[in-house]
C-alpha cells in the first residue's frame, strides 16, 4: 500500500450512533444521532475529503508539492487541509464571511493559503462568488487541482460506501427513516443510494434550509452555514428522496438549544435542522420504530453563533428563537438519552 492510500484510509473513521428519544405533542419517537463530530477533523466532510482525494489521486497522483484548491464553507476545508498536509501537498481554501470563526482560525493555521470571498452571489450566500474565484485561480494556475465537491461523483460514492452501510448496520432492523442535511447533496445521495439497494423500505428524508435552492425553490438569505446552497444539487434528484423537509432557521436554532438543555450535547446548526425535520414529521403522524438523524458536525464551532444570545441579537433573530423555544416546550418537546 502506498503512503497516499495509507493516509487516505487512515482519515476514515467509523462514527457512533447515539441512542436518544424525543417526545412531542404526546408522541415519543426513538431516534439515534449519527455523530459525525467523531470524524478525524470533527465532521462528515472527513469522508467526503477522502472520496474526492482518492479520485484526484486516481486521475493523476498526488505528490509532494501538489496544490489543491477548493471552495468550502469550512468543514471540507479542515478535512482536506489535514490530509494534504500529511501528504506534503499544499491546500488553498476559498471560504466566505459565514465560515465560523473557530473554523477559519484552524484553516489559517493548517492551509497554505486561505482566501475569504466577501462578495455575495445575490442568491442568499457566497457560493457562486467562491466558485468564480476558484475557476479564475485555476485558469491562472493550470497546475492547481480542483476536486469540485459540487460536481464530483466521488463525493456521493464515498458516502454510499461508508456512511450509508454504517447507519444500516448500526441501526439494525428497526430502522425506518434517515434524516440527512443537504448542501452539495453528496452525503444525502450516497446514503440514499445505499438505502435504495439494501433497505428500500427505509425513508431517506432530505433536509434543507429555507432560502436554499439545493432541492429547488426560491433563493433567499441563509442564516446557518454548512446546510443549503445557492445552486441546485448535482446529485439529488426528486426520485432519490422519500420526502424533503425545508426548515426555518430560527426553529433549527431553537432545537439545537433544547438538545443542549436536555442532553448536554451541542450539535451544529444543520443537526438542529435534521432533528427539527424529524419533529415536523412526528407532528404529521410520520413516525417509525427508529429514525436516524445525521449530525454532520458538533456545536463547538457555533458557540458564538447558534448558541449565542449576543449573536441572535445582532442578527435580529433573538425574539424568534426565544419564541420558538417557548412554543416547542409548550408543545411538549423534550429529548432524552436511552
Ligand atoms: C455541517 C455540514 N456538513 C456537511 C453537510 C452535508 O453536506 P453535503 O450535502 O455537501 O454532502 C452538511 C449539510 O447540510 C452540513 O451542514
Amino acid at each position: 500500500m502506498t503512503k497516499v492510500d495509507d493516509v487516505l484510509n487512515g482519515a476514515l473513521r467509523k462514527t457512533p450512533l447515539l441512542a436518544t428519544e424525543v417526545a412531542y405533542r404526546g408522541v415519543t419517537q426513538r431516534f439515534a444521532i449519527k455523530f459525525e463530530q467523531d470524524g478525524r477533523t470533527g465532521s462528515v466532510k472527513d469522508r467526503t475529503a477522502v472520496g474526492l482525494l482518492r479520485q484526484l489521486h486516481r486521475e493523476c497522483p498526488l505528490t509532494p508539492g501538489t496544490v489543491v484548491i477548493e471552495s468550502t464553507s469550512g468543514n471540507l476545508g479542515l478535512a482536506l487541509a489535514r490530509i494534504l498536509t500529511a501528504l506534503d501537498c499544499k491546500f488553498i481554501a476559498v471560504i466566505d464571511p459565514k465560515t465560523p470563526g473557530p473554523t477559519r482560525e484552524k484553516l489559517m493555521a493548517t492551509c497554505a493559503q486561505v482566501i475569504v470571498v466577501d462578495e455575495t452571489d445575490g442568491l442568499g450566500g457566497y457560493l457562486m462568488s467562491r466558485l468564480e474565484t476558484v475557476k479564475r485561480l485555476c485558469a491562472e494556475n493550470p497546475d492547481y487541482r480542483w476536486p469540485n465537491q459540487y460536481g464530483n461523483w466521488a463525493a456521493p460514492e464515498v458516502h454510499e460506501l461508508t456512511t450509508g452501510p454504517e447507519i444500516v448496520e448500526q441501526a439494525g432492523p428497526d430502522l425506518g427513516a434517515v434524516y440527512v442535511p443537504v448542501s452539495t447533496g453528496g452525503t444525502f445521495a450516497g446514503i440514499a443510494n445505499h438505502l435504495r439497494n439494501v433497505r428500500p423500505d427505509v425513508a431517506a428524508v432530505a433536509v434543507d434550509l429555507e432560502g436554499s435552492v439545493a432541492l429547488g425553490g426560491d433563493p433567499g438569505d441563509r442564516l446557518l452555514p454548512g446546510i443549503g446552497a445557492s445552486r441546485p444539487s448535482t446529485f439529488v434528484r426528486p426520485g432519490l428522496y422519500h420526502h424533503a423537509v425545508l426548515v426555518e432557521p430560527c426553529e433549527a436554532i431553537a432545537v439545537c438549544r433544547i438538545l443542549l438543555e436536555d442532553l448536554g450535547l451541542a450539535l451544529g446548526g444543520s443537526s438542529g435542522c435534521t432533528i427539527r425535520a424529524l419533529v415536523a414529521d412526528m407532528a404529521q403522524g410520520l413516525t417509525t420504530l427508529l429514525a436516524v438523524c445525521l449530525a454532520a458536525d458538533g456545536g463547538g464551532k457555533y458557540l458564538d453563533t447558534v448558541y449565542s444570545d449576543d449573536w441572535a441579537d445582532r442578527t435580529g433573530v433573538r425574539e424568534d428563537v426565544d419564541l420558538a423555544v417557548k412554543r416547542f416546550r409548550n408543545e411538549g418537546l423534550h429529548c432524552g438519552w436511552r
